[in-house]
């Protein structure tokens, strides 16, 4: 009988202070007061225990149901986005429209800039998205535009910053041409490298004063074909390897850039939009 009674109790107390360190672990701020309700339950159950064990049996029972009820009825846990700006290159098609498009339906304020404004992805942009996405015209390779769009971005964001978690995203890229790497034109690899690093190069140069000033980060879409040869993107490839070095550069500042940075290497992805 004791034996048994000391499982009941082992099961009873892990389960309180498994469900108050699954708090703690689930946020470190406002899980304070939970956490410590929770582990005043628990000595309240120990000190109930030596006197009444039913009592504390129903009481394990209810918390359980109450657990289980929270578990079920909590709504999903969503960021805040109030006023979180997020500067997005290249959302005339594929990864940028389709993270502008989903930031912007959850409520980030989003600036997106686009090779055409009056092209199909913009329109289609500017008929899904909510008012409080901004359309710009950037071609990253015409640093007169890149600086404009700074310039617009700081005007509608006042004395706001960009959001800290992610502030820029480098998304704009090409790859001009599939092919053979000594057939491949000249005119190929420059033009590749004209976008992809010095388009690039130029916006992060351009936008870094804006992200320190968030304490920001930097998000760069690059490539596999960066990190190692694929037959036929030998031009594609040599412009994100150098873009991937750039950024591993200003990575390697151990924070002394003010920024933190990331890299994305997708492979190849059916975003149905081009
Ligand atoms: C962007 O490129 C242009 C042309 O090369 C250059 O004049 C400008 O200083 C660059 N922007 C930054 C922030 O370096
Ligand atoms: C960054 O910090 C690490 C550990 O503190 C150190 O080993 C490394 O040399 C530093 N790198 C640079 C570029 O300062």
């Amino acid at each position: 009988m004791e034996d048994y009674l000391d499982w009941i109790y082992m099961g009873v107390m892990s389960a309180f202070v498994g469900g108050a360190m699954k708090k703690v672990l689930a946020s470190h701020v406002s899980a304070a007061p939970t956490v410590v309700a929770w582990l005043g339950v628990t000595l309240l159950v120990e000190r109930l225990w030596l006197f009444c064990v039913p009592a504390v049996l129903v009481l394990a029972a209810l918390c359980l149901a109450c657990c289980l009820y929270s578990v079920r009825t909590a709504p999903a846990p969503t960021l805040p986005v109030q006023g979180k700006a997020v500067f997005i290159t290249g959302c005339d098609t594929g990864f940028g429209k389709a993270a502008a498009r989903r930031l912007d339906a959850q409520g980030f304020e989003v600036f997106a800039t686009v090779l055409d404004l009056c092209g199909e992805g913009a329109r289609e942009l500017q008929k899904t998205c909510s008012p409080r996405l901004t359309l710009l015209q950037v071609d990253i390779t015409q640093p007169q535009q890149v600086q404009q769009a700074l310039l617009d971005t700081k005007a509608k964001l006042g004395l706001r910053a960009l959001w800290k978690s992610v502030g820029l995203v480098n998304n704009a890229g090409v790859c001009v041409n599939f092919g053979d790497a000594e057939l491949s034109l000249m005119s190929n690899y420059r033009g590749c490298m004209e976008v992809n690093f010095f388009g690039t190069l130029n916006v992060t140069k351009t936008f870094l004063p804006l992200l320190r000033q968030a304490k920001g980060r930097i998000v760069t879409i690059s490539s596999p074909a960066g990190e190692q040869p694929f037959p036929c993107l030998a031009a594609y490839g040599a412009s994100k390897a150098a873009l991937n070095l750039f950024i591993n550069t200003l990575r390697s500042r151990n924070g002394t850039l003010g920024v933190k940075v990331s890299t994305i290497l997708p492979s190849s992805y059916k975003t149905g939009e081009g």
